[in-house]
């Protein structure tokens, strides 16, 4: 769907995007694993070298090992680095009905962030549910269930160096089934 070099073009704008915005910025990245890494990876190479900032990790999870959301987030990881009186950039791979996003906005602000944002790479269209802007994304994408560059699907596929849409292979017990002969 979206190929290495269209990323690396748009990430290196947004690198530039972002160092214009937070220059008096007391900025934090707080990269949300796992899908985040790599994306914030490349990101957090793209900022203008004067931009001095702290990076910290913090890990969500919403899906279950399949395609749709749970409804319900698990923080395994929250981050370590004091956020109070901070500029927060939160850096995400996809946001899709912002619960995600949503939830972490609100701890932040429980934690007396002075700002929030948030960077995703992609926003699926039509699926928003929680009130949440991105104030940067990378690219819009429609409804489909997408892997790679740091993406996953039941944990797989995290390592590809471009979008791809996934496709559920049909399942075996398909392809073996006993067809009587006059269905054939
Ligand atoms: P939200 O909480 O509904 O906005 O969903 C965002 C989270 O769901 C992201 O952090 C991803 O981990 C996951 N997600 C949503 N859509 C996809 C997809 O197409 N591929 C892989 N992960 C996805
Ligand atoms: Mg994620």
């Amino acid at each position: 769907m979206i190929s290495g070099s269209q990323i690396a073009k748009r990430v290196a704008e947004l690198g530039t995007e972002i160092s214009n915005d937070c220059v008096e910025s007391q900025l934090v990245a707080l990269v949300i694993l796992r899908g985040g890494f790599i994306f914030a990876g490349d990101l957090l190479r793209s900022l203008d070298p004067a931009i001095e900032v702290a990076v910290d990790f913090m890990s969500v999870t919403s899906y279950g090992d399949g395609t749709t959301s749970s409804g319900e987030i698990h923080i395994a990881k929250e981050p370590d680095l004091r956020v109070e009186g901070k500029d927060v950039l939160v850096i995400e791979d996809i946001l899709e009905t912002g619960l995600t996003l949503g939830s972490v906005r609100d701890r932040l602000v429980e934690r007396g962030a002075r700002s929030v944002r948030f960077v995703t790479l992609l926003e699926k269209t039509g699926k928003r549910r929680h009130a949440v802007t991105p104030d940067y994304i990378g690219f819009q994408i429609p409804d489909v269930f997408v892997v790679g560059y740091g993406l996953d699907y039941a944990q797989k596929y995290r390592n590809l160096p471009d979008i791809r849409v996934f496709v559920p292979r049909t399942p075996a017990y398909t392809l073996d089934a006993k067809v009587p002969d006059d269905e054939r």
